[in-house]
């Protein structure tokens, strides 16, 4: 750091806001109804867009934004940065001084105190910053790893705070287009996800059933719900049977409801119950028969209005202390279909019975929100 600082363009305050690229407008839109200021800036990639305000916002206004945001668990941004810092990158190793030099001198950067546990997240996009979003492929000389590893190295060094990779407080956000590198340091947790970008990636593992087993783990942290140890489980749409090894695992026995096969792995254990046939079937009978679970999930390929009617009958098999994760299925947006309306459809119906209602379009989500239901409001006998 002995080099002479370069100096940072100040930018309007601005944040950077990660979205489904099918569903950026919609985020943009929940964060402009709790800040009606908020400007959509430039789009750096396809899922990453540049938000700033019309005029000179004070640092603690977009700190305020995040916090709302992170109270209102908005559905569709996935995660937020704030930008306080803007400078121009040449793609040289010196890329790597301005970074560290502009984060020094950061008015945030005082929330880095000794004991803090702290990330840095770095961001390195092959998009140049023309509207194009035309793909460079620009070797780089660094890597996303090298910027992250050499600027923890300082701030750990000049401040005393600790690097926590997986469990930050304190988040020092980098993004770098070809030209630019935006910098800002953050709350971990007003950036509505503690992974770059909300990129939540697990390790995969020779147990592993399917690539859905990501989506109920994710939904499970996100949701800040835990699986339980015993009791029973339905899984509604369970083949080939990720979630109903998960469920398994966990020490539940599991009903898994699917007309197609388990995965061969699954076949004759003995806490589990395969149901070769539909949801709507099984439902019914487990309704007239008074069966309860202590944990229903779904991931039925089925309209997410239809599926909501059917969570709100399987309600009658919940025990009042359980919880329901499903997923909800959109459609493709046309001049003539509005996934949304869709969406809101179905959380009406889920919201009238049941107390707790969360969704979210989590990193595993495709067309698709995750929701989360629990304390039905009423339960049919
Ligand atoms: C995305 S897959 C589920 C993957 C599963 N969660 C896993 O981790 O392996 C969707 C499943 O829903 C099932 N499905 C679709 N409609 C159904 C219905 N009405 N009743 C039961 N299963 C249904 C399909 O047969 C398919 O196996």
């Amino acid at each position: 750091m002995s080099r002479e600082a370069p100096i940072p363009t100040r930018v309007t305050p601005a944040l950077i806001v990660t979205a489904h690229p099918e569903f950026m407008n919609v985020a943009f839109d929940e964060l402009k109804s709790l800040d009606g200021s908020l400007d959509s800036l430039e789009l750096l990639a396809p899922d990453i867009l540049l938000c700033g305000f019309p005029q000179v916002t004070p640092l603690q206004d977009v700190r305020a934004l995040m916090r709302h945001a992170a109270e209102q668990r908005p559905i569709f941004v996935r995660h937020l940065a704030p930008v306080q810092a803007m400078i121009n990158l040449n793609n040289t190793e010196n890329d790597l001084g301005e970074l560290a030099l502009a984060i020094a001198s950061l008015p945030t950067f005082t929330l880095l105190e000794r004991g803090q546990r702290f990330a840095v997240q770095t961001r390195l996009l092959q998009t140049n910053t023309a509207e194009t979003l035309s793909t460079v492929s620009i070797k780089r000389a660094y890597s996303s790893g090298q910027v992250n590893q050499l600027l923890a190295g300082a701030i750990a060094e000049e401040t005393g705070a600790v690097e926590s990779i997986k469990k930050p407080q304190i988040v020092v956000s980098v993004l770098c287009t070809i030209e630019k590198g935006y910098l800002g340091i953050s709350l971990a947790k007003d950036n509505l996800s503690d992974w770059p970008g909300g990129a939540r990636h697990f390790a995969q593992t020779s147990e592993q059933i399917s690539r859905s087993e990501f989506k109920l783990l994710e939904a499970l942290e996100t949701f800040g719900v835990t699986l339980p140890s015993q009791g029973w489980a339905l899984d509604l749409g369970a083949a080939p049977g990720g979630w109903t090894r998960l469920l398994l695992e966990a020490g539940t026995s599991v009903v898994a409801v699917d007309p197609a096969k388990l995965d061969s792995r699954l076949v004759g254990q003995p806490r589990l119950e395969h149901f070769h046939g539909y949801a709507e079937v099984y439902l019914e009978e487990a309704i007239r028969r008074h069966r309860k679970f202590d944990v229903i999930t779904n991931d039925m390929r089925m309209d997410a209005r239809e599926a909501a009617r059917l969570l709100v009958e399987a309600s009658a098999c919940l025990r009042t202390d359980g919880f329901i994760i499903s997923v909800l299925k959109l459609p493709h947006a046309t001049p003539e279909i509005d996934p949304l309306k869709n969406l809101r459809e179905a959380l009406r119906l889920l919201k009238r019975q049941f107390g707790i209602v969360q969704a979210r379009q989590l990193f595993h989500n495709r067309q698709e929100v995750t929701v989360l239901t629990a304390r039905p409001l009423s339960t049919r006998t």
